[in-house]
């Protein structure tokens, strides 16, 4: 007997492209994450990487490129909620060339999944000329990124193969949360009991996630019903808003359908003379104050008859009524919502490459790593 075996597909561990292999790692590498910088018990998070680390600098700035730069906007978020700290997020490419006004007192924050992308070299080695303190958030070990920051906190997310980022992303945001929590108790602004039900429910996620993950054949189906649509709106506001454009991102790089993320409440300012019945609008809802304001949204497209898949929190049946299709996501905390959402939002991109029949590991035009200009 002979067994047909190629080591590619021996290190697709079974899966048909490595993206879903790493969409499907992920309440693991969740929890790698979180190990050893996480204490319920003494409602506080430790990063033995941060020796020395100072808390006196005045503001923060966050340099990015791609996915990575989407996990620094929701970093923002992070750090101006629980650390109270002003901070900034810009594109590495756009930093590198404005001689950006930052000192000694700027903590520039870099995120890099590869350490190797070129404009976030230049624009940590810009901000150190300037005199900034720089740490970075990487996921590979010895990186040129490692290499020219002060600090760096791992994301432990392992090896990723696929183009399209997924595993990574998830474990930038858990280190951005965490870095924001850290700070937000060092600089004396979060209680220890604000902390302790924050990480109590943070350490359930990667559970929530394998449940998410057992719903794979919905979204499956929901792929097949919208693959041969052409434009897609991605729609979400404050902890959601960088997660459409992550959504968007993800359906462009693999599926090479045109994909817009937005602020929902940009919709007014112009976006909506696009809809038609031929546009599919993927709207993000959470429970705080824009819900309703997203629901206003939703009316505006079915009036339009514009098709509408929606993503929210179980048992929310406002939503669902406005929508042409529903996925759900377990209610959680808002600022925690993102660690789920992500989930559907790459199964959709992966299922809709794959009826596209498109290369889904090796988009065209895309590199893994853009070491160059
Ligand atoms: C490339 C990849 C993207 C990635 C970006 C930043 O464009 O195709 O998936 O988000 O680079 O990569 P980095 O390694 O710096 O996170």
């Amino acid at each position: 007997v002979t067994i047909p075996w190629d080591p590619v597909s021996a290190e697709k561990g079974g899966y048909k492209h490595f993206m879903l292999k790493e969409i499907h790692e992920q309440p693991q590498v969740f929890e790698d994450t979180l190990a050893g910088r996480v204490n319920l018990l003494e409602g506080q998070v430790y990063f033995e990487e941060l020796q020395e680390f100072p808390i006196d600098f005045e503001r923060v700035v966050i340099v990015a490129c791609g996915t990575a730069c989407h996990a620094g906007m929701l970093g923002r978020i992070f750090l101006e909620k629980f650390a109270r700290i002003p901070t900034e997020v810009d594109y590495a490419s756009e930093f590198r060339y404005r001689d950006p006004l930052v000192d000694s007192k700027t903590l520039v924050l870099s995120i890099s999944q590869s350490g190797e992308t070129a404009d976030t070299l230049a624009a940590v080695s810009l901000a150190r000329e300037k005199g900034c303190r720089v740490v970075s958030v990487c996921n590979v070990l010895g990186s040129s990124l490692t290499r020219i920051s002060d600090w760096v906190l791992y994301t432990r997310a392992g090896v990723e193969i696929s183009v399209a980022s997924t595993k990574a992303f998830l474990c930038q945001m858990a280190v951005l949360l965490l870095f924001a929590i850290y700070l937000g108790q060092h600089r004396g602004c979060l209680g220890k009991e604000e902390t302790r039900r924050l990480l109590e429910e943070l350490v359930t996620l990667p559970r929530l996630i394998r449940d998410i993950l057992e719903r794979e054949e919905d979204i499956c189906k929901l792929a097949k019903k919208f693959y041969l649509f052409r434009n897609f709106l991605y729609l979400g506001r404050g902890v959601l808003f960088p997660l459409a454009l992550e959504g968007a991102l993800k359906l462009k790089e693999i599926s090479y359908i045109h994909a817009e993320g937005l602020s929902a409440g940009e919709m007014k300012h112009g976006p909506i003379a696009l809809v038609e019945p031929d546009l599919a609008t993927f709207v993000l809802v959470g429970q705080d104050v824009v819900r309703s304001k997203i629901i206003g949204n939703m009316e505006e497209i079915k009036a339009r008859q514009g098709k509408i898949i929606a993503l929210c929190c179980f048992g929310d049946q406002e939503v669902a009524e406005q929508a042409d299709e529903v996925i759900y996501i377990p209610r959680v905390t808002e600022c925690l919502l993102p660690f789920l959402a992500i989930v559907p939002m790459q199964l959709f991109a992966y299922y809709v490459a794959l009826e596209k029949g498109c290369d889904i590991d090796q988009p065209r035009n895309l590199a893994k790593s853009v070491t160059v200009e």
